[in-house]
């Protein structure tokens, strides 16, 4: 299957939404994707295929610390490696820094799967962290430095 990864545009946000729809409990809003597109444009990608854009990641440097703000994939094109790709260039996107966290959902654990998959450790739990009382796992990527 021929995936590429590039830059989101303000023309992909429609397709953003709807995969964010069909992918959270609690989805962020247009207006939240076009803050991060606007803010951080260097760290929000897309994956496509055929032409239609099927998973999203956007993720933060700040210093020697990276934050994975959010990611999914249509769900109908799932354990298809996209997740696994679009982790790994947003990663190298975020090379400048030593360790990179995401938040995960403690019932999640097709995410908490995945980021294991791709090289994250369980670091820690943050208590009631979401509105409706669930506890989030921080999962960390630590850089090997030489
Ligand atoms: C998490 C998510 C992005 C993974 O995307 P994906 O394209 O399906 O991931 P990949 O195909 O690259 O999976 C890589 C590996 O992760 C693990 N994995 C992924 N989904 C899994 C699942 N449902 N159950 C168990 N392991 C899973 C597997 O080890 C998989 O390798 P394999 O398919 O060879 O067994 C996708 O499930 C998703 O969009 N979920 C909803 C949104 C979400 O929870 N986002 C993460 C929170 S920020």
């Amino acid at each position: 299957m021929k995936i590429r990864i590039r830059k989101c545009t303000q023309g992909d946000l429609g397709k953003v939404v709807d995969i964010e729809r069909r992918s959270f409990k609690c989805p962020y809003t247009e207006s939240v994707f076009l803050y991060h597109l606007l803010m951080n444009p260097d760290g929000f990608l897309v994956a496509q295929k055929d032409g239609v854009v099927v998973g999203y990641v956007i993720g933060i440097a700040m210093g020697r610390k990276g934050v994975v703000i959010s990611l999914a994939v249509s769900p109908e094109f799932r354990r298809k490696g996209i997740g696994s790709r679009l982790i790994n260039e947003i990663l190298d996107c975020l090379k400048s820094t030593e360790e990179v966290d995401v938040q995960v959902r403690i019932g999640n654990r097709s995410a908490l799967k995945f980021y294991q998959s791709v090289g994250f450790k369980k670091e820690g739990i943050i208590k009631n962290y979401y509105s409706d009382g669930e506890d989030a796992i921080i999962m960390r990527f630590k850089r090997i430095i030489s």
